[in-house]
């Protein structure tokens, strides 16, 4: 793609409370491309060149969530629980046009490949925070397209680098495989994944697949019936098992070749992963028509 070579513009964003080294060129429109660090406004994204300004923006800026509805709060978290509570905002790229372009440049930094900026309306962005007495921090999120022709549950997906390996991408990713599930059938990630994008899929349809393995315990469940289960694309679960050389084909078929005992052993390996639960109970959602 072409905007892979070109040369990083933007070395710095502060964000919140946060300084944070960017990755990727993104475009920025004048004069802000050509600056070397952005100050970006926590809550509604806009970018500024110098501190002050943001300062001024930040006197007057009301927002203090996304411009959207609050679909998922996490569950109280137990006495002694240091995790911060967390809650999921959709945002329509339609209704909220210039916030969506705000965090199409911003994941931009992060992202190598081209994505969309500016065409936001047909997509909608699931947006994901920590919540606390100053407001709703973002973490990250992810996109996904209305009407989506080749099935795609997801489109682009970003945690921020401060929030990376804690586990909210596989909470991501996790989110939009329960959009799916409510509305029926099942998706899978646009292509091309990043490296980042590759060994979390790969690690979330694994465990999700295996997780239901184990529960189904002892009786056969054949790759259409994990995909029915998981809202995983029937290919996904194809792939994914074939990496643990958990498939075998015959006459023509590739089947799920795994007993109780080893879905067991491969889950016990896993056991010390990150995982932030979503409690379905806790999602208020219906799918966008
Ligand atoms: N190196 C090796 N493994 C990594 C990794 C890294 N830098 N970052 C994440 N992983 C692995 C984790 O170990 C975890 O696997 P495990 O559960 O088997 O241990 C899995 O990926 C998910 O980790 P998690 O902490 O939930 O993910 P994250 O919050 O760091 O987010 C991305 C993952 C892909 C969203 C994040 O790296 C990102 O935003 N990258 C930039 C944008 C991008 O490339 N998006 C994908 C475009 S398709
Ligand atoms: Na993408």
């Amino acid at each position: 793609h072409h905007e892979r070579t070109k040369v990083k513009n933007i070395q710095v964003i502060e964000l919140g409370r946060y300084e944070v080294d960017t990755w990727y060129y993104s475009p920025y429109p004048e004069p802000y491309n050509g600056l070397d660090r952005l100050f970006l406004c926590e809550f509604c994204l806009k970018y500024f060149g110098k501190r002050s300004t943001l300062l001024r923006h930040a006197a007057k800026c009301a927002l203090r969530h996304p411009p959207g509805d609050e679909i998922y709060r996490s569950p109280p978290a137990g006495p002694g629980s240091v995790a911060p509570a967390i809650a999921m905002f959709e945002v329509d790229g339609n209704r909220s046009k210039i916030y969506c372009q705000c965090l199409c440049l911003m994941a931009k930094l992060f992202l190598d490949h081209k994505t969309l900026y500016y065409d936001v309306v047909d997509f909608l962005f699931y947006v994901l925070c920590e919540v606390d007495n100053e407001g709703y921090h973002i973490v990250g999120y992810f996109s996904k397209e209305k009407a989506s022709q080749g099935g795609n549950n997801l489109a682009c997906i970003l945690t921020l680098p401060p929030y990376q390996r804690k586990g909210y991408g596989r909470f991501l990713i996790a989110f939009s495989y329960e959009l799916t599930k409510k509305e029926g059938g099942f998706g899978t990630p646009e292509r091309p994944l990043s490296d980042l994008g590759n060994v979390s899929y790969k690690s979330y349809w694994i465990r999700a697949i295996l997780e239901v393995l184990h529960a189904g315990r002892g009786s056969m469940m054949s790759i259409q019936d994990v995909s029915n289960v998981t809202g995983i694309h029937p290919a996904d679960v194809r792939e994914a098992m074939g990496t643990l050389q958990l498939t075998q084909y015959v006459k023509g078929d590739t089947v799920l070749n795994v007993t109780p005992r080893i879905v067991e052993e491969h889950l016990q390996k896993m056991d010390n992963r990150l995982t932030i639960l979503i409690d379905p109970a806790r999602l208020h959602w219906t799918p966008y028509v």
